[in-house]
């Protein structure tokens, strides 16, 4: 016997109870999709064991898409794929599998579970591996107690073995009862060749049921789990929202037991793939999202947004910014109520102000821009300093053009450069200036009209009442 064990995940359903546009274990949670938590709690089991896992899905439903995501994010796994044509049932499922896999058939366990349990955590795979192991029994299903049953297969203890009854086909009194089939088992591969050819389809579904590996009378047992959230199955979006209520508190937990500080935790949304180092500080209301990184001792503000960013060590994101694709080094002030746009990159200790956008631009190290401002297409040297009201002209109605200015200059307060334009280093910029010729190092520009005051005439154009 191999030491592999053939993880079959149930994928190819179409979620029709979801509404949604897409094949259910690509429906979105928490920055990832269903399938995704399925692929890392097995991750996570096989870390705690020394057999190999298989990870084989049975597509359906939208299967170039599935595959093409699963793919594409785990390429180091070893993945295989079989095609479930008609979605005929769960046991017709895995039937599919081995059809397309006989190979298969010569490792000794399989696991199996479906791509809608996304809360099942790497300890319940290994808890009911650990009982078909070092018990004889052919088969075992991970079950739970919950106070409300709909929609689960029940379980019926019997005195050797028992059955699973599904929803549609149970009676009354079957229905009330509250232990039920979590989807998740262990079988000893020789069980399911032995009877997955015997399953039929004649129950008031008209499918292949699983389920029906599992029979009184059959060497098979039941494991009981008594926190009924791992097994939550999302069939429709209040399903969904619950699961993902879940997975935002572990991430919480795990952030908080890491060393980060956040306030009022229930107001925060923090996707499962952000990363955050102990000694940052979040305050209230604040949503991370994507593949967001931030690094020790940053502080974010209440309200602030930040969605696929990179903000550095000792950054403070103060209130109400909004920040997406951008690039933040360390020490860096962003707004209160900065707009950073996809490739920003800030420098280290650079300074965005308020009513800031910034716009596939760098700010290099020490430079400011610190009020009411809309720089796109752009790069500023160090230090440089730019007032307030200042925008690039970028956009000339079909082509973009850049905006280039050196080290350690200064634009006054309410200026406009006319893309494409570049200001040297050390270069001075009178404030109310619209610039659309390159201003050399070291200038001084100057575009503007020339003031002029008409003595006693104000009261030509001061209205009275
Ligand atoms: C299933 C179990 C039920 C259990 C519940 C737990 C069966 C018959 N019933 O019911 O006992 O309490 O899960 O959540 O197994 N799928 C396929 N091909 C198919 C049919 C389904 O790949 O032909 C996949 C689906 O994509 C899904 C999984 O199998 O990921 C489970 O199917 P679903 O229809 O959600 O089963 P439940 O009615 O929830
Ligand atoms: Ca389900």
């Amino acid at each position: 016997m191999s030491d592999i064990i053939n993880t079959v995940i149930l994928a190819a359903g179409k979620g029709t109870r979801l509404n949604i546009d897409k094949a259910k274990p690509l429906c979105p949670a928490m920055g990832q999709t269903l399938v995704d938590f399925v692929i890392q709690g097995i991750e996570g089991f096989s870390e705690k064991i020394s057999e190999t896992i298989e990870y084989n899905f049975v597509v359906g439903h939208e299967k170039e898409k599935v595959l093409r995501h699963i793919t594409e994010n785990y390429k180091n796994l070893s993945l295989s794929f079989a095609h479930q044509k008609e979605q005929l049932g769960t046991g017709h499922a895995l039937q599919t599998f081995f059809e397309s896999n006989p190979k298969a058939w010569g490792n000794e366990y399989t696991l199996v579970v479906c791509a809608d349990t996304p809360l099942i955590t790497s300890d319940v795979y290994l808890k009911l591996f650990d009982e078909i192991k070092d018990s004889n029994f052919d088969a075992v299903c991970a079950c739970f107690i919950t106070g409300n049953p709909t929609g689960y297969g029940r379980i019926e203890q019997k005195s050797i073995g028992f059955n699973i009854v599904e929803e549609k086909d149970a009676t009354d009194q079957q229905k009330e009862i509250t232990a039920v089939n979590s989807a998740l088992y262990f079988f000893k591969t020789s069980h399911i060749k032995n009877y997955i050819n015997q399953i039929s389809n004649k129950n008031n579904s008209n499918e292949l049921y699983l389920t029906d590996l599992f029979k009184e009378g059959f060497n098979v047992k039941t494991v009981s789990f008594s926190e009924e959230k791992l097994f939550l199955g999302v069939n429709n979006l209040v399903q969904l929202e619950e699961a993902e209520s879940v997975l935002l508190q572990r991430k919480m937990e795990s952030l908080m037991l890491s060393g980060v500080i956040i306030k009022n935790a229930k107001s925060q949304y923090i996707e499962t793939q952000v990363d955050i180092k102990p000694k940052v500080v979040i305050y209230p209301n604040v949503s991370l999202k994507g593949k967001t990184t931030i690094a020790s001792g940053a502080i974010l503000e209440e309200g602030v947004i930040i969605n696929n960013s990179e903000v550095g060590a000792g950054v403070k994101v103060r209130a109400y910014s909004y920040l997406e694709g951008a690039k933040i080094s360390d020490d860096a002030v962003i707004g209160p109520m900065a707009r950073l746009r996809e490739g920003t990159i800030i420098e280290k200790n650079c300074k965005v102000g308020n009513f800031v956008e910034i716009k596939k631009a760098v700010l290099h190290e020490g430079s400011k821009v610190s009020h009411l401002s809309y720089v796109g297409d752009a790069q500023v040297g160090e230090n440089t300093n730019i007032g307030c009201g200042f925008i690039t002209c970028n956009y000339d109605g079909a082509n973009k053009h850049k905006t280039i200015i050196g080290k350690n200059s200064f634009i006054g307060s309410d200026c406009q450069m006319i893309a494409p334009v570049t200001i040297g280093d050390e270069a001075y910029v009178g404030s109310g200036s619209t610039i659309n010729k390159d201003v050399p190092d070291h200038a001084f520009a100057i575009a503007r009209q020339r003031q002029v005051n008409k003595e006693n005439m104000a009261s030509r154009f001061i209205k009275k009442k």
